[in-house]
């Protein structure tokens, strides 16, 4: 089986939480340390053997394509520090208006072409764990090409009050765990918690098959005016295609940076453990903390 090698980014979102930070500045632009979150996010698709990345934008992302794009008079300043090149092919197309997740991944059909590919939420990162094996865009394309699937679907188990919050993917038997890849009978957006017996979220990475694109063309916005992705997965399901959800492993972590107190948090956790600057960082935050 050929592996995947293709990736879609969608940044086409508003960042409405993140104002006004994102009035004129992508959200997947914001540091995390020295580098923005998104390149963390194409650093981890290279990393599972992504070679070509598509990235769905819209106005006011512009700093994207600038960040991922030659320099000329910075490298000729600063040489390889300028830290253009990832070793990968980069396109973009644009979304006109941000009309849900589902509408930005049908911009990608063409580039897809009838084959998988991998899709990583541009705003969200996800920590590896500590000296693991695969990390989880690797074990999606693994259990999509093993699973005869038709989708794959990171997820991890969240508390009760925050089901709300995810998109909730049902499992199809009631023994799933956190072990392997359980097979799916349903994606539900945003339920309200007694509405789902599950609570395993969906964690922002995905391999979506050439039927899942065939899905969204056919789809229509919901009541909210989006088009969205589980609306088409589950038309992939009614039509008989496989569903599998892989969970993160322990310690690998999702960081959604989309609002302040999680883009926050997020930041000082990668401060606090950044090998050069944590140490120091840490002992100002003590003195902080400690009101010294
Ligand atoms: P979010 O649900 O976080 O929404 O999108 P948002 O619009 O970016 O942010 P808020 O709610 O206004 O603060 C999840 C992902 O889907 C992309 C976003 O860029 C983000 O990566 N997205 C969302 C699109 O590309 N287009 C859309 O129409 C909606």
């Amino acid at each position: 089986v050929p592996a995947i090698t293709d990736a879609v980014i969608p940044v086409a979102g508003l960042g409405t939480r993140l104002l006004p930070a994102t009035r004129s500045q992508p959200k997947e632009m914001l540091p995390l340390v020295d580098k923005p979150v998104v390149q963390y996010v194409v650093e981890e698709l290279v990393a599972a053997g992504i070679t070509r990345v598509l990235f769905v934008t819209g106005r006011r992302k512009r700093a994207i394509e600038d960040h991922f794009d030659a320099d000329p008079e910075l490298e000729r300043a600063v040489g390889a520090a300028a830290g253009s090149s990832l070793g990968v092919e980069v396109l973009y197309t644009r979304q006109p208006r941000p009309a849900g997740l589902g509408d930005a991944l049908a911009r990608a059909a063409s580039f897809a072409a009838g084959r998988p590919v991998v899709v990583a939420l541009g705003d969200s990162l996800i920590e590896p764990a500590n000296g693991a094996g695969p990390g989880v865009v690797h074990r999606l394309i693994d259990a999509y090409e093993l699973g005869g699937a038709g989708a794959a679907i990171a997820v991890n188990e969240v508390a009760s009050e925050l089901v709300p919050r995810y998109g909730i993917a049902v499992p199809r038997a009631p023994t799933a765990t956190s072990a392997g890849p359980f097979e799916l009978a349903s994606v539900v957006e945003k339920p309200r918690a007694d509405a789902v017996s599950s609570r395993w979220a969906v964690m922002a990475r995905y391999v979506l098959g050439p039927g899942v694109f065939e899905a969204l063309a056919q789809i229509g916005p919901d009541d909210s005016g989006e088009v969205q992705l589980a609306d088409a997965l589950k038309l992939v399901l009614a039509a008989g295609e496989r569903v599998l959800a892989v969970p993160l492993a322990p310690g690998e972590r999702r960081h959604d940076i989309g609002s302040i107190e999680s883009y926050c948090a997020t930041f000082l956790r990668y401060a606090l453990t950044d090998p050069r600057f944590g140490p120091q960082l840490r002992a100002q935050a003590v003195a902080l903390l400690n009101g010294t």
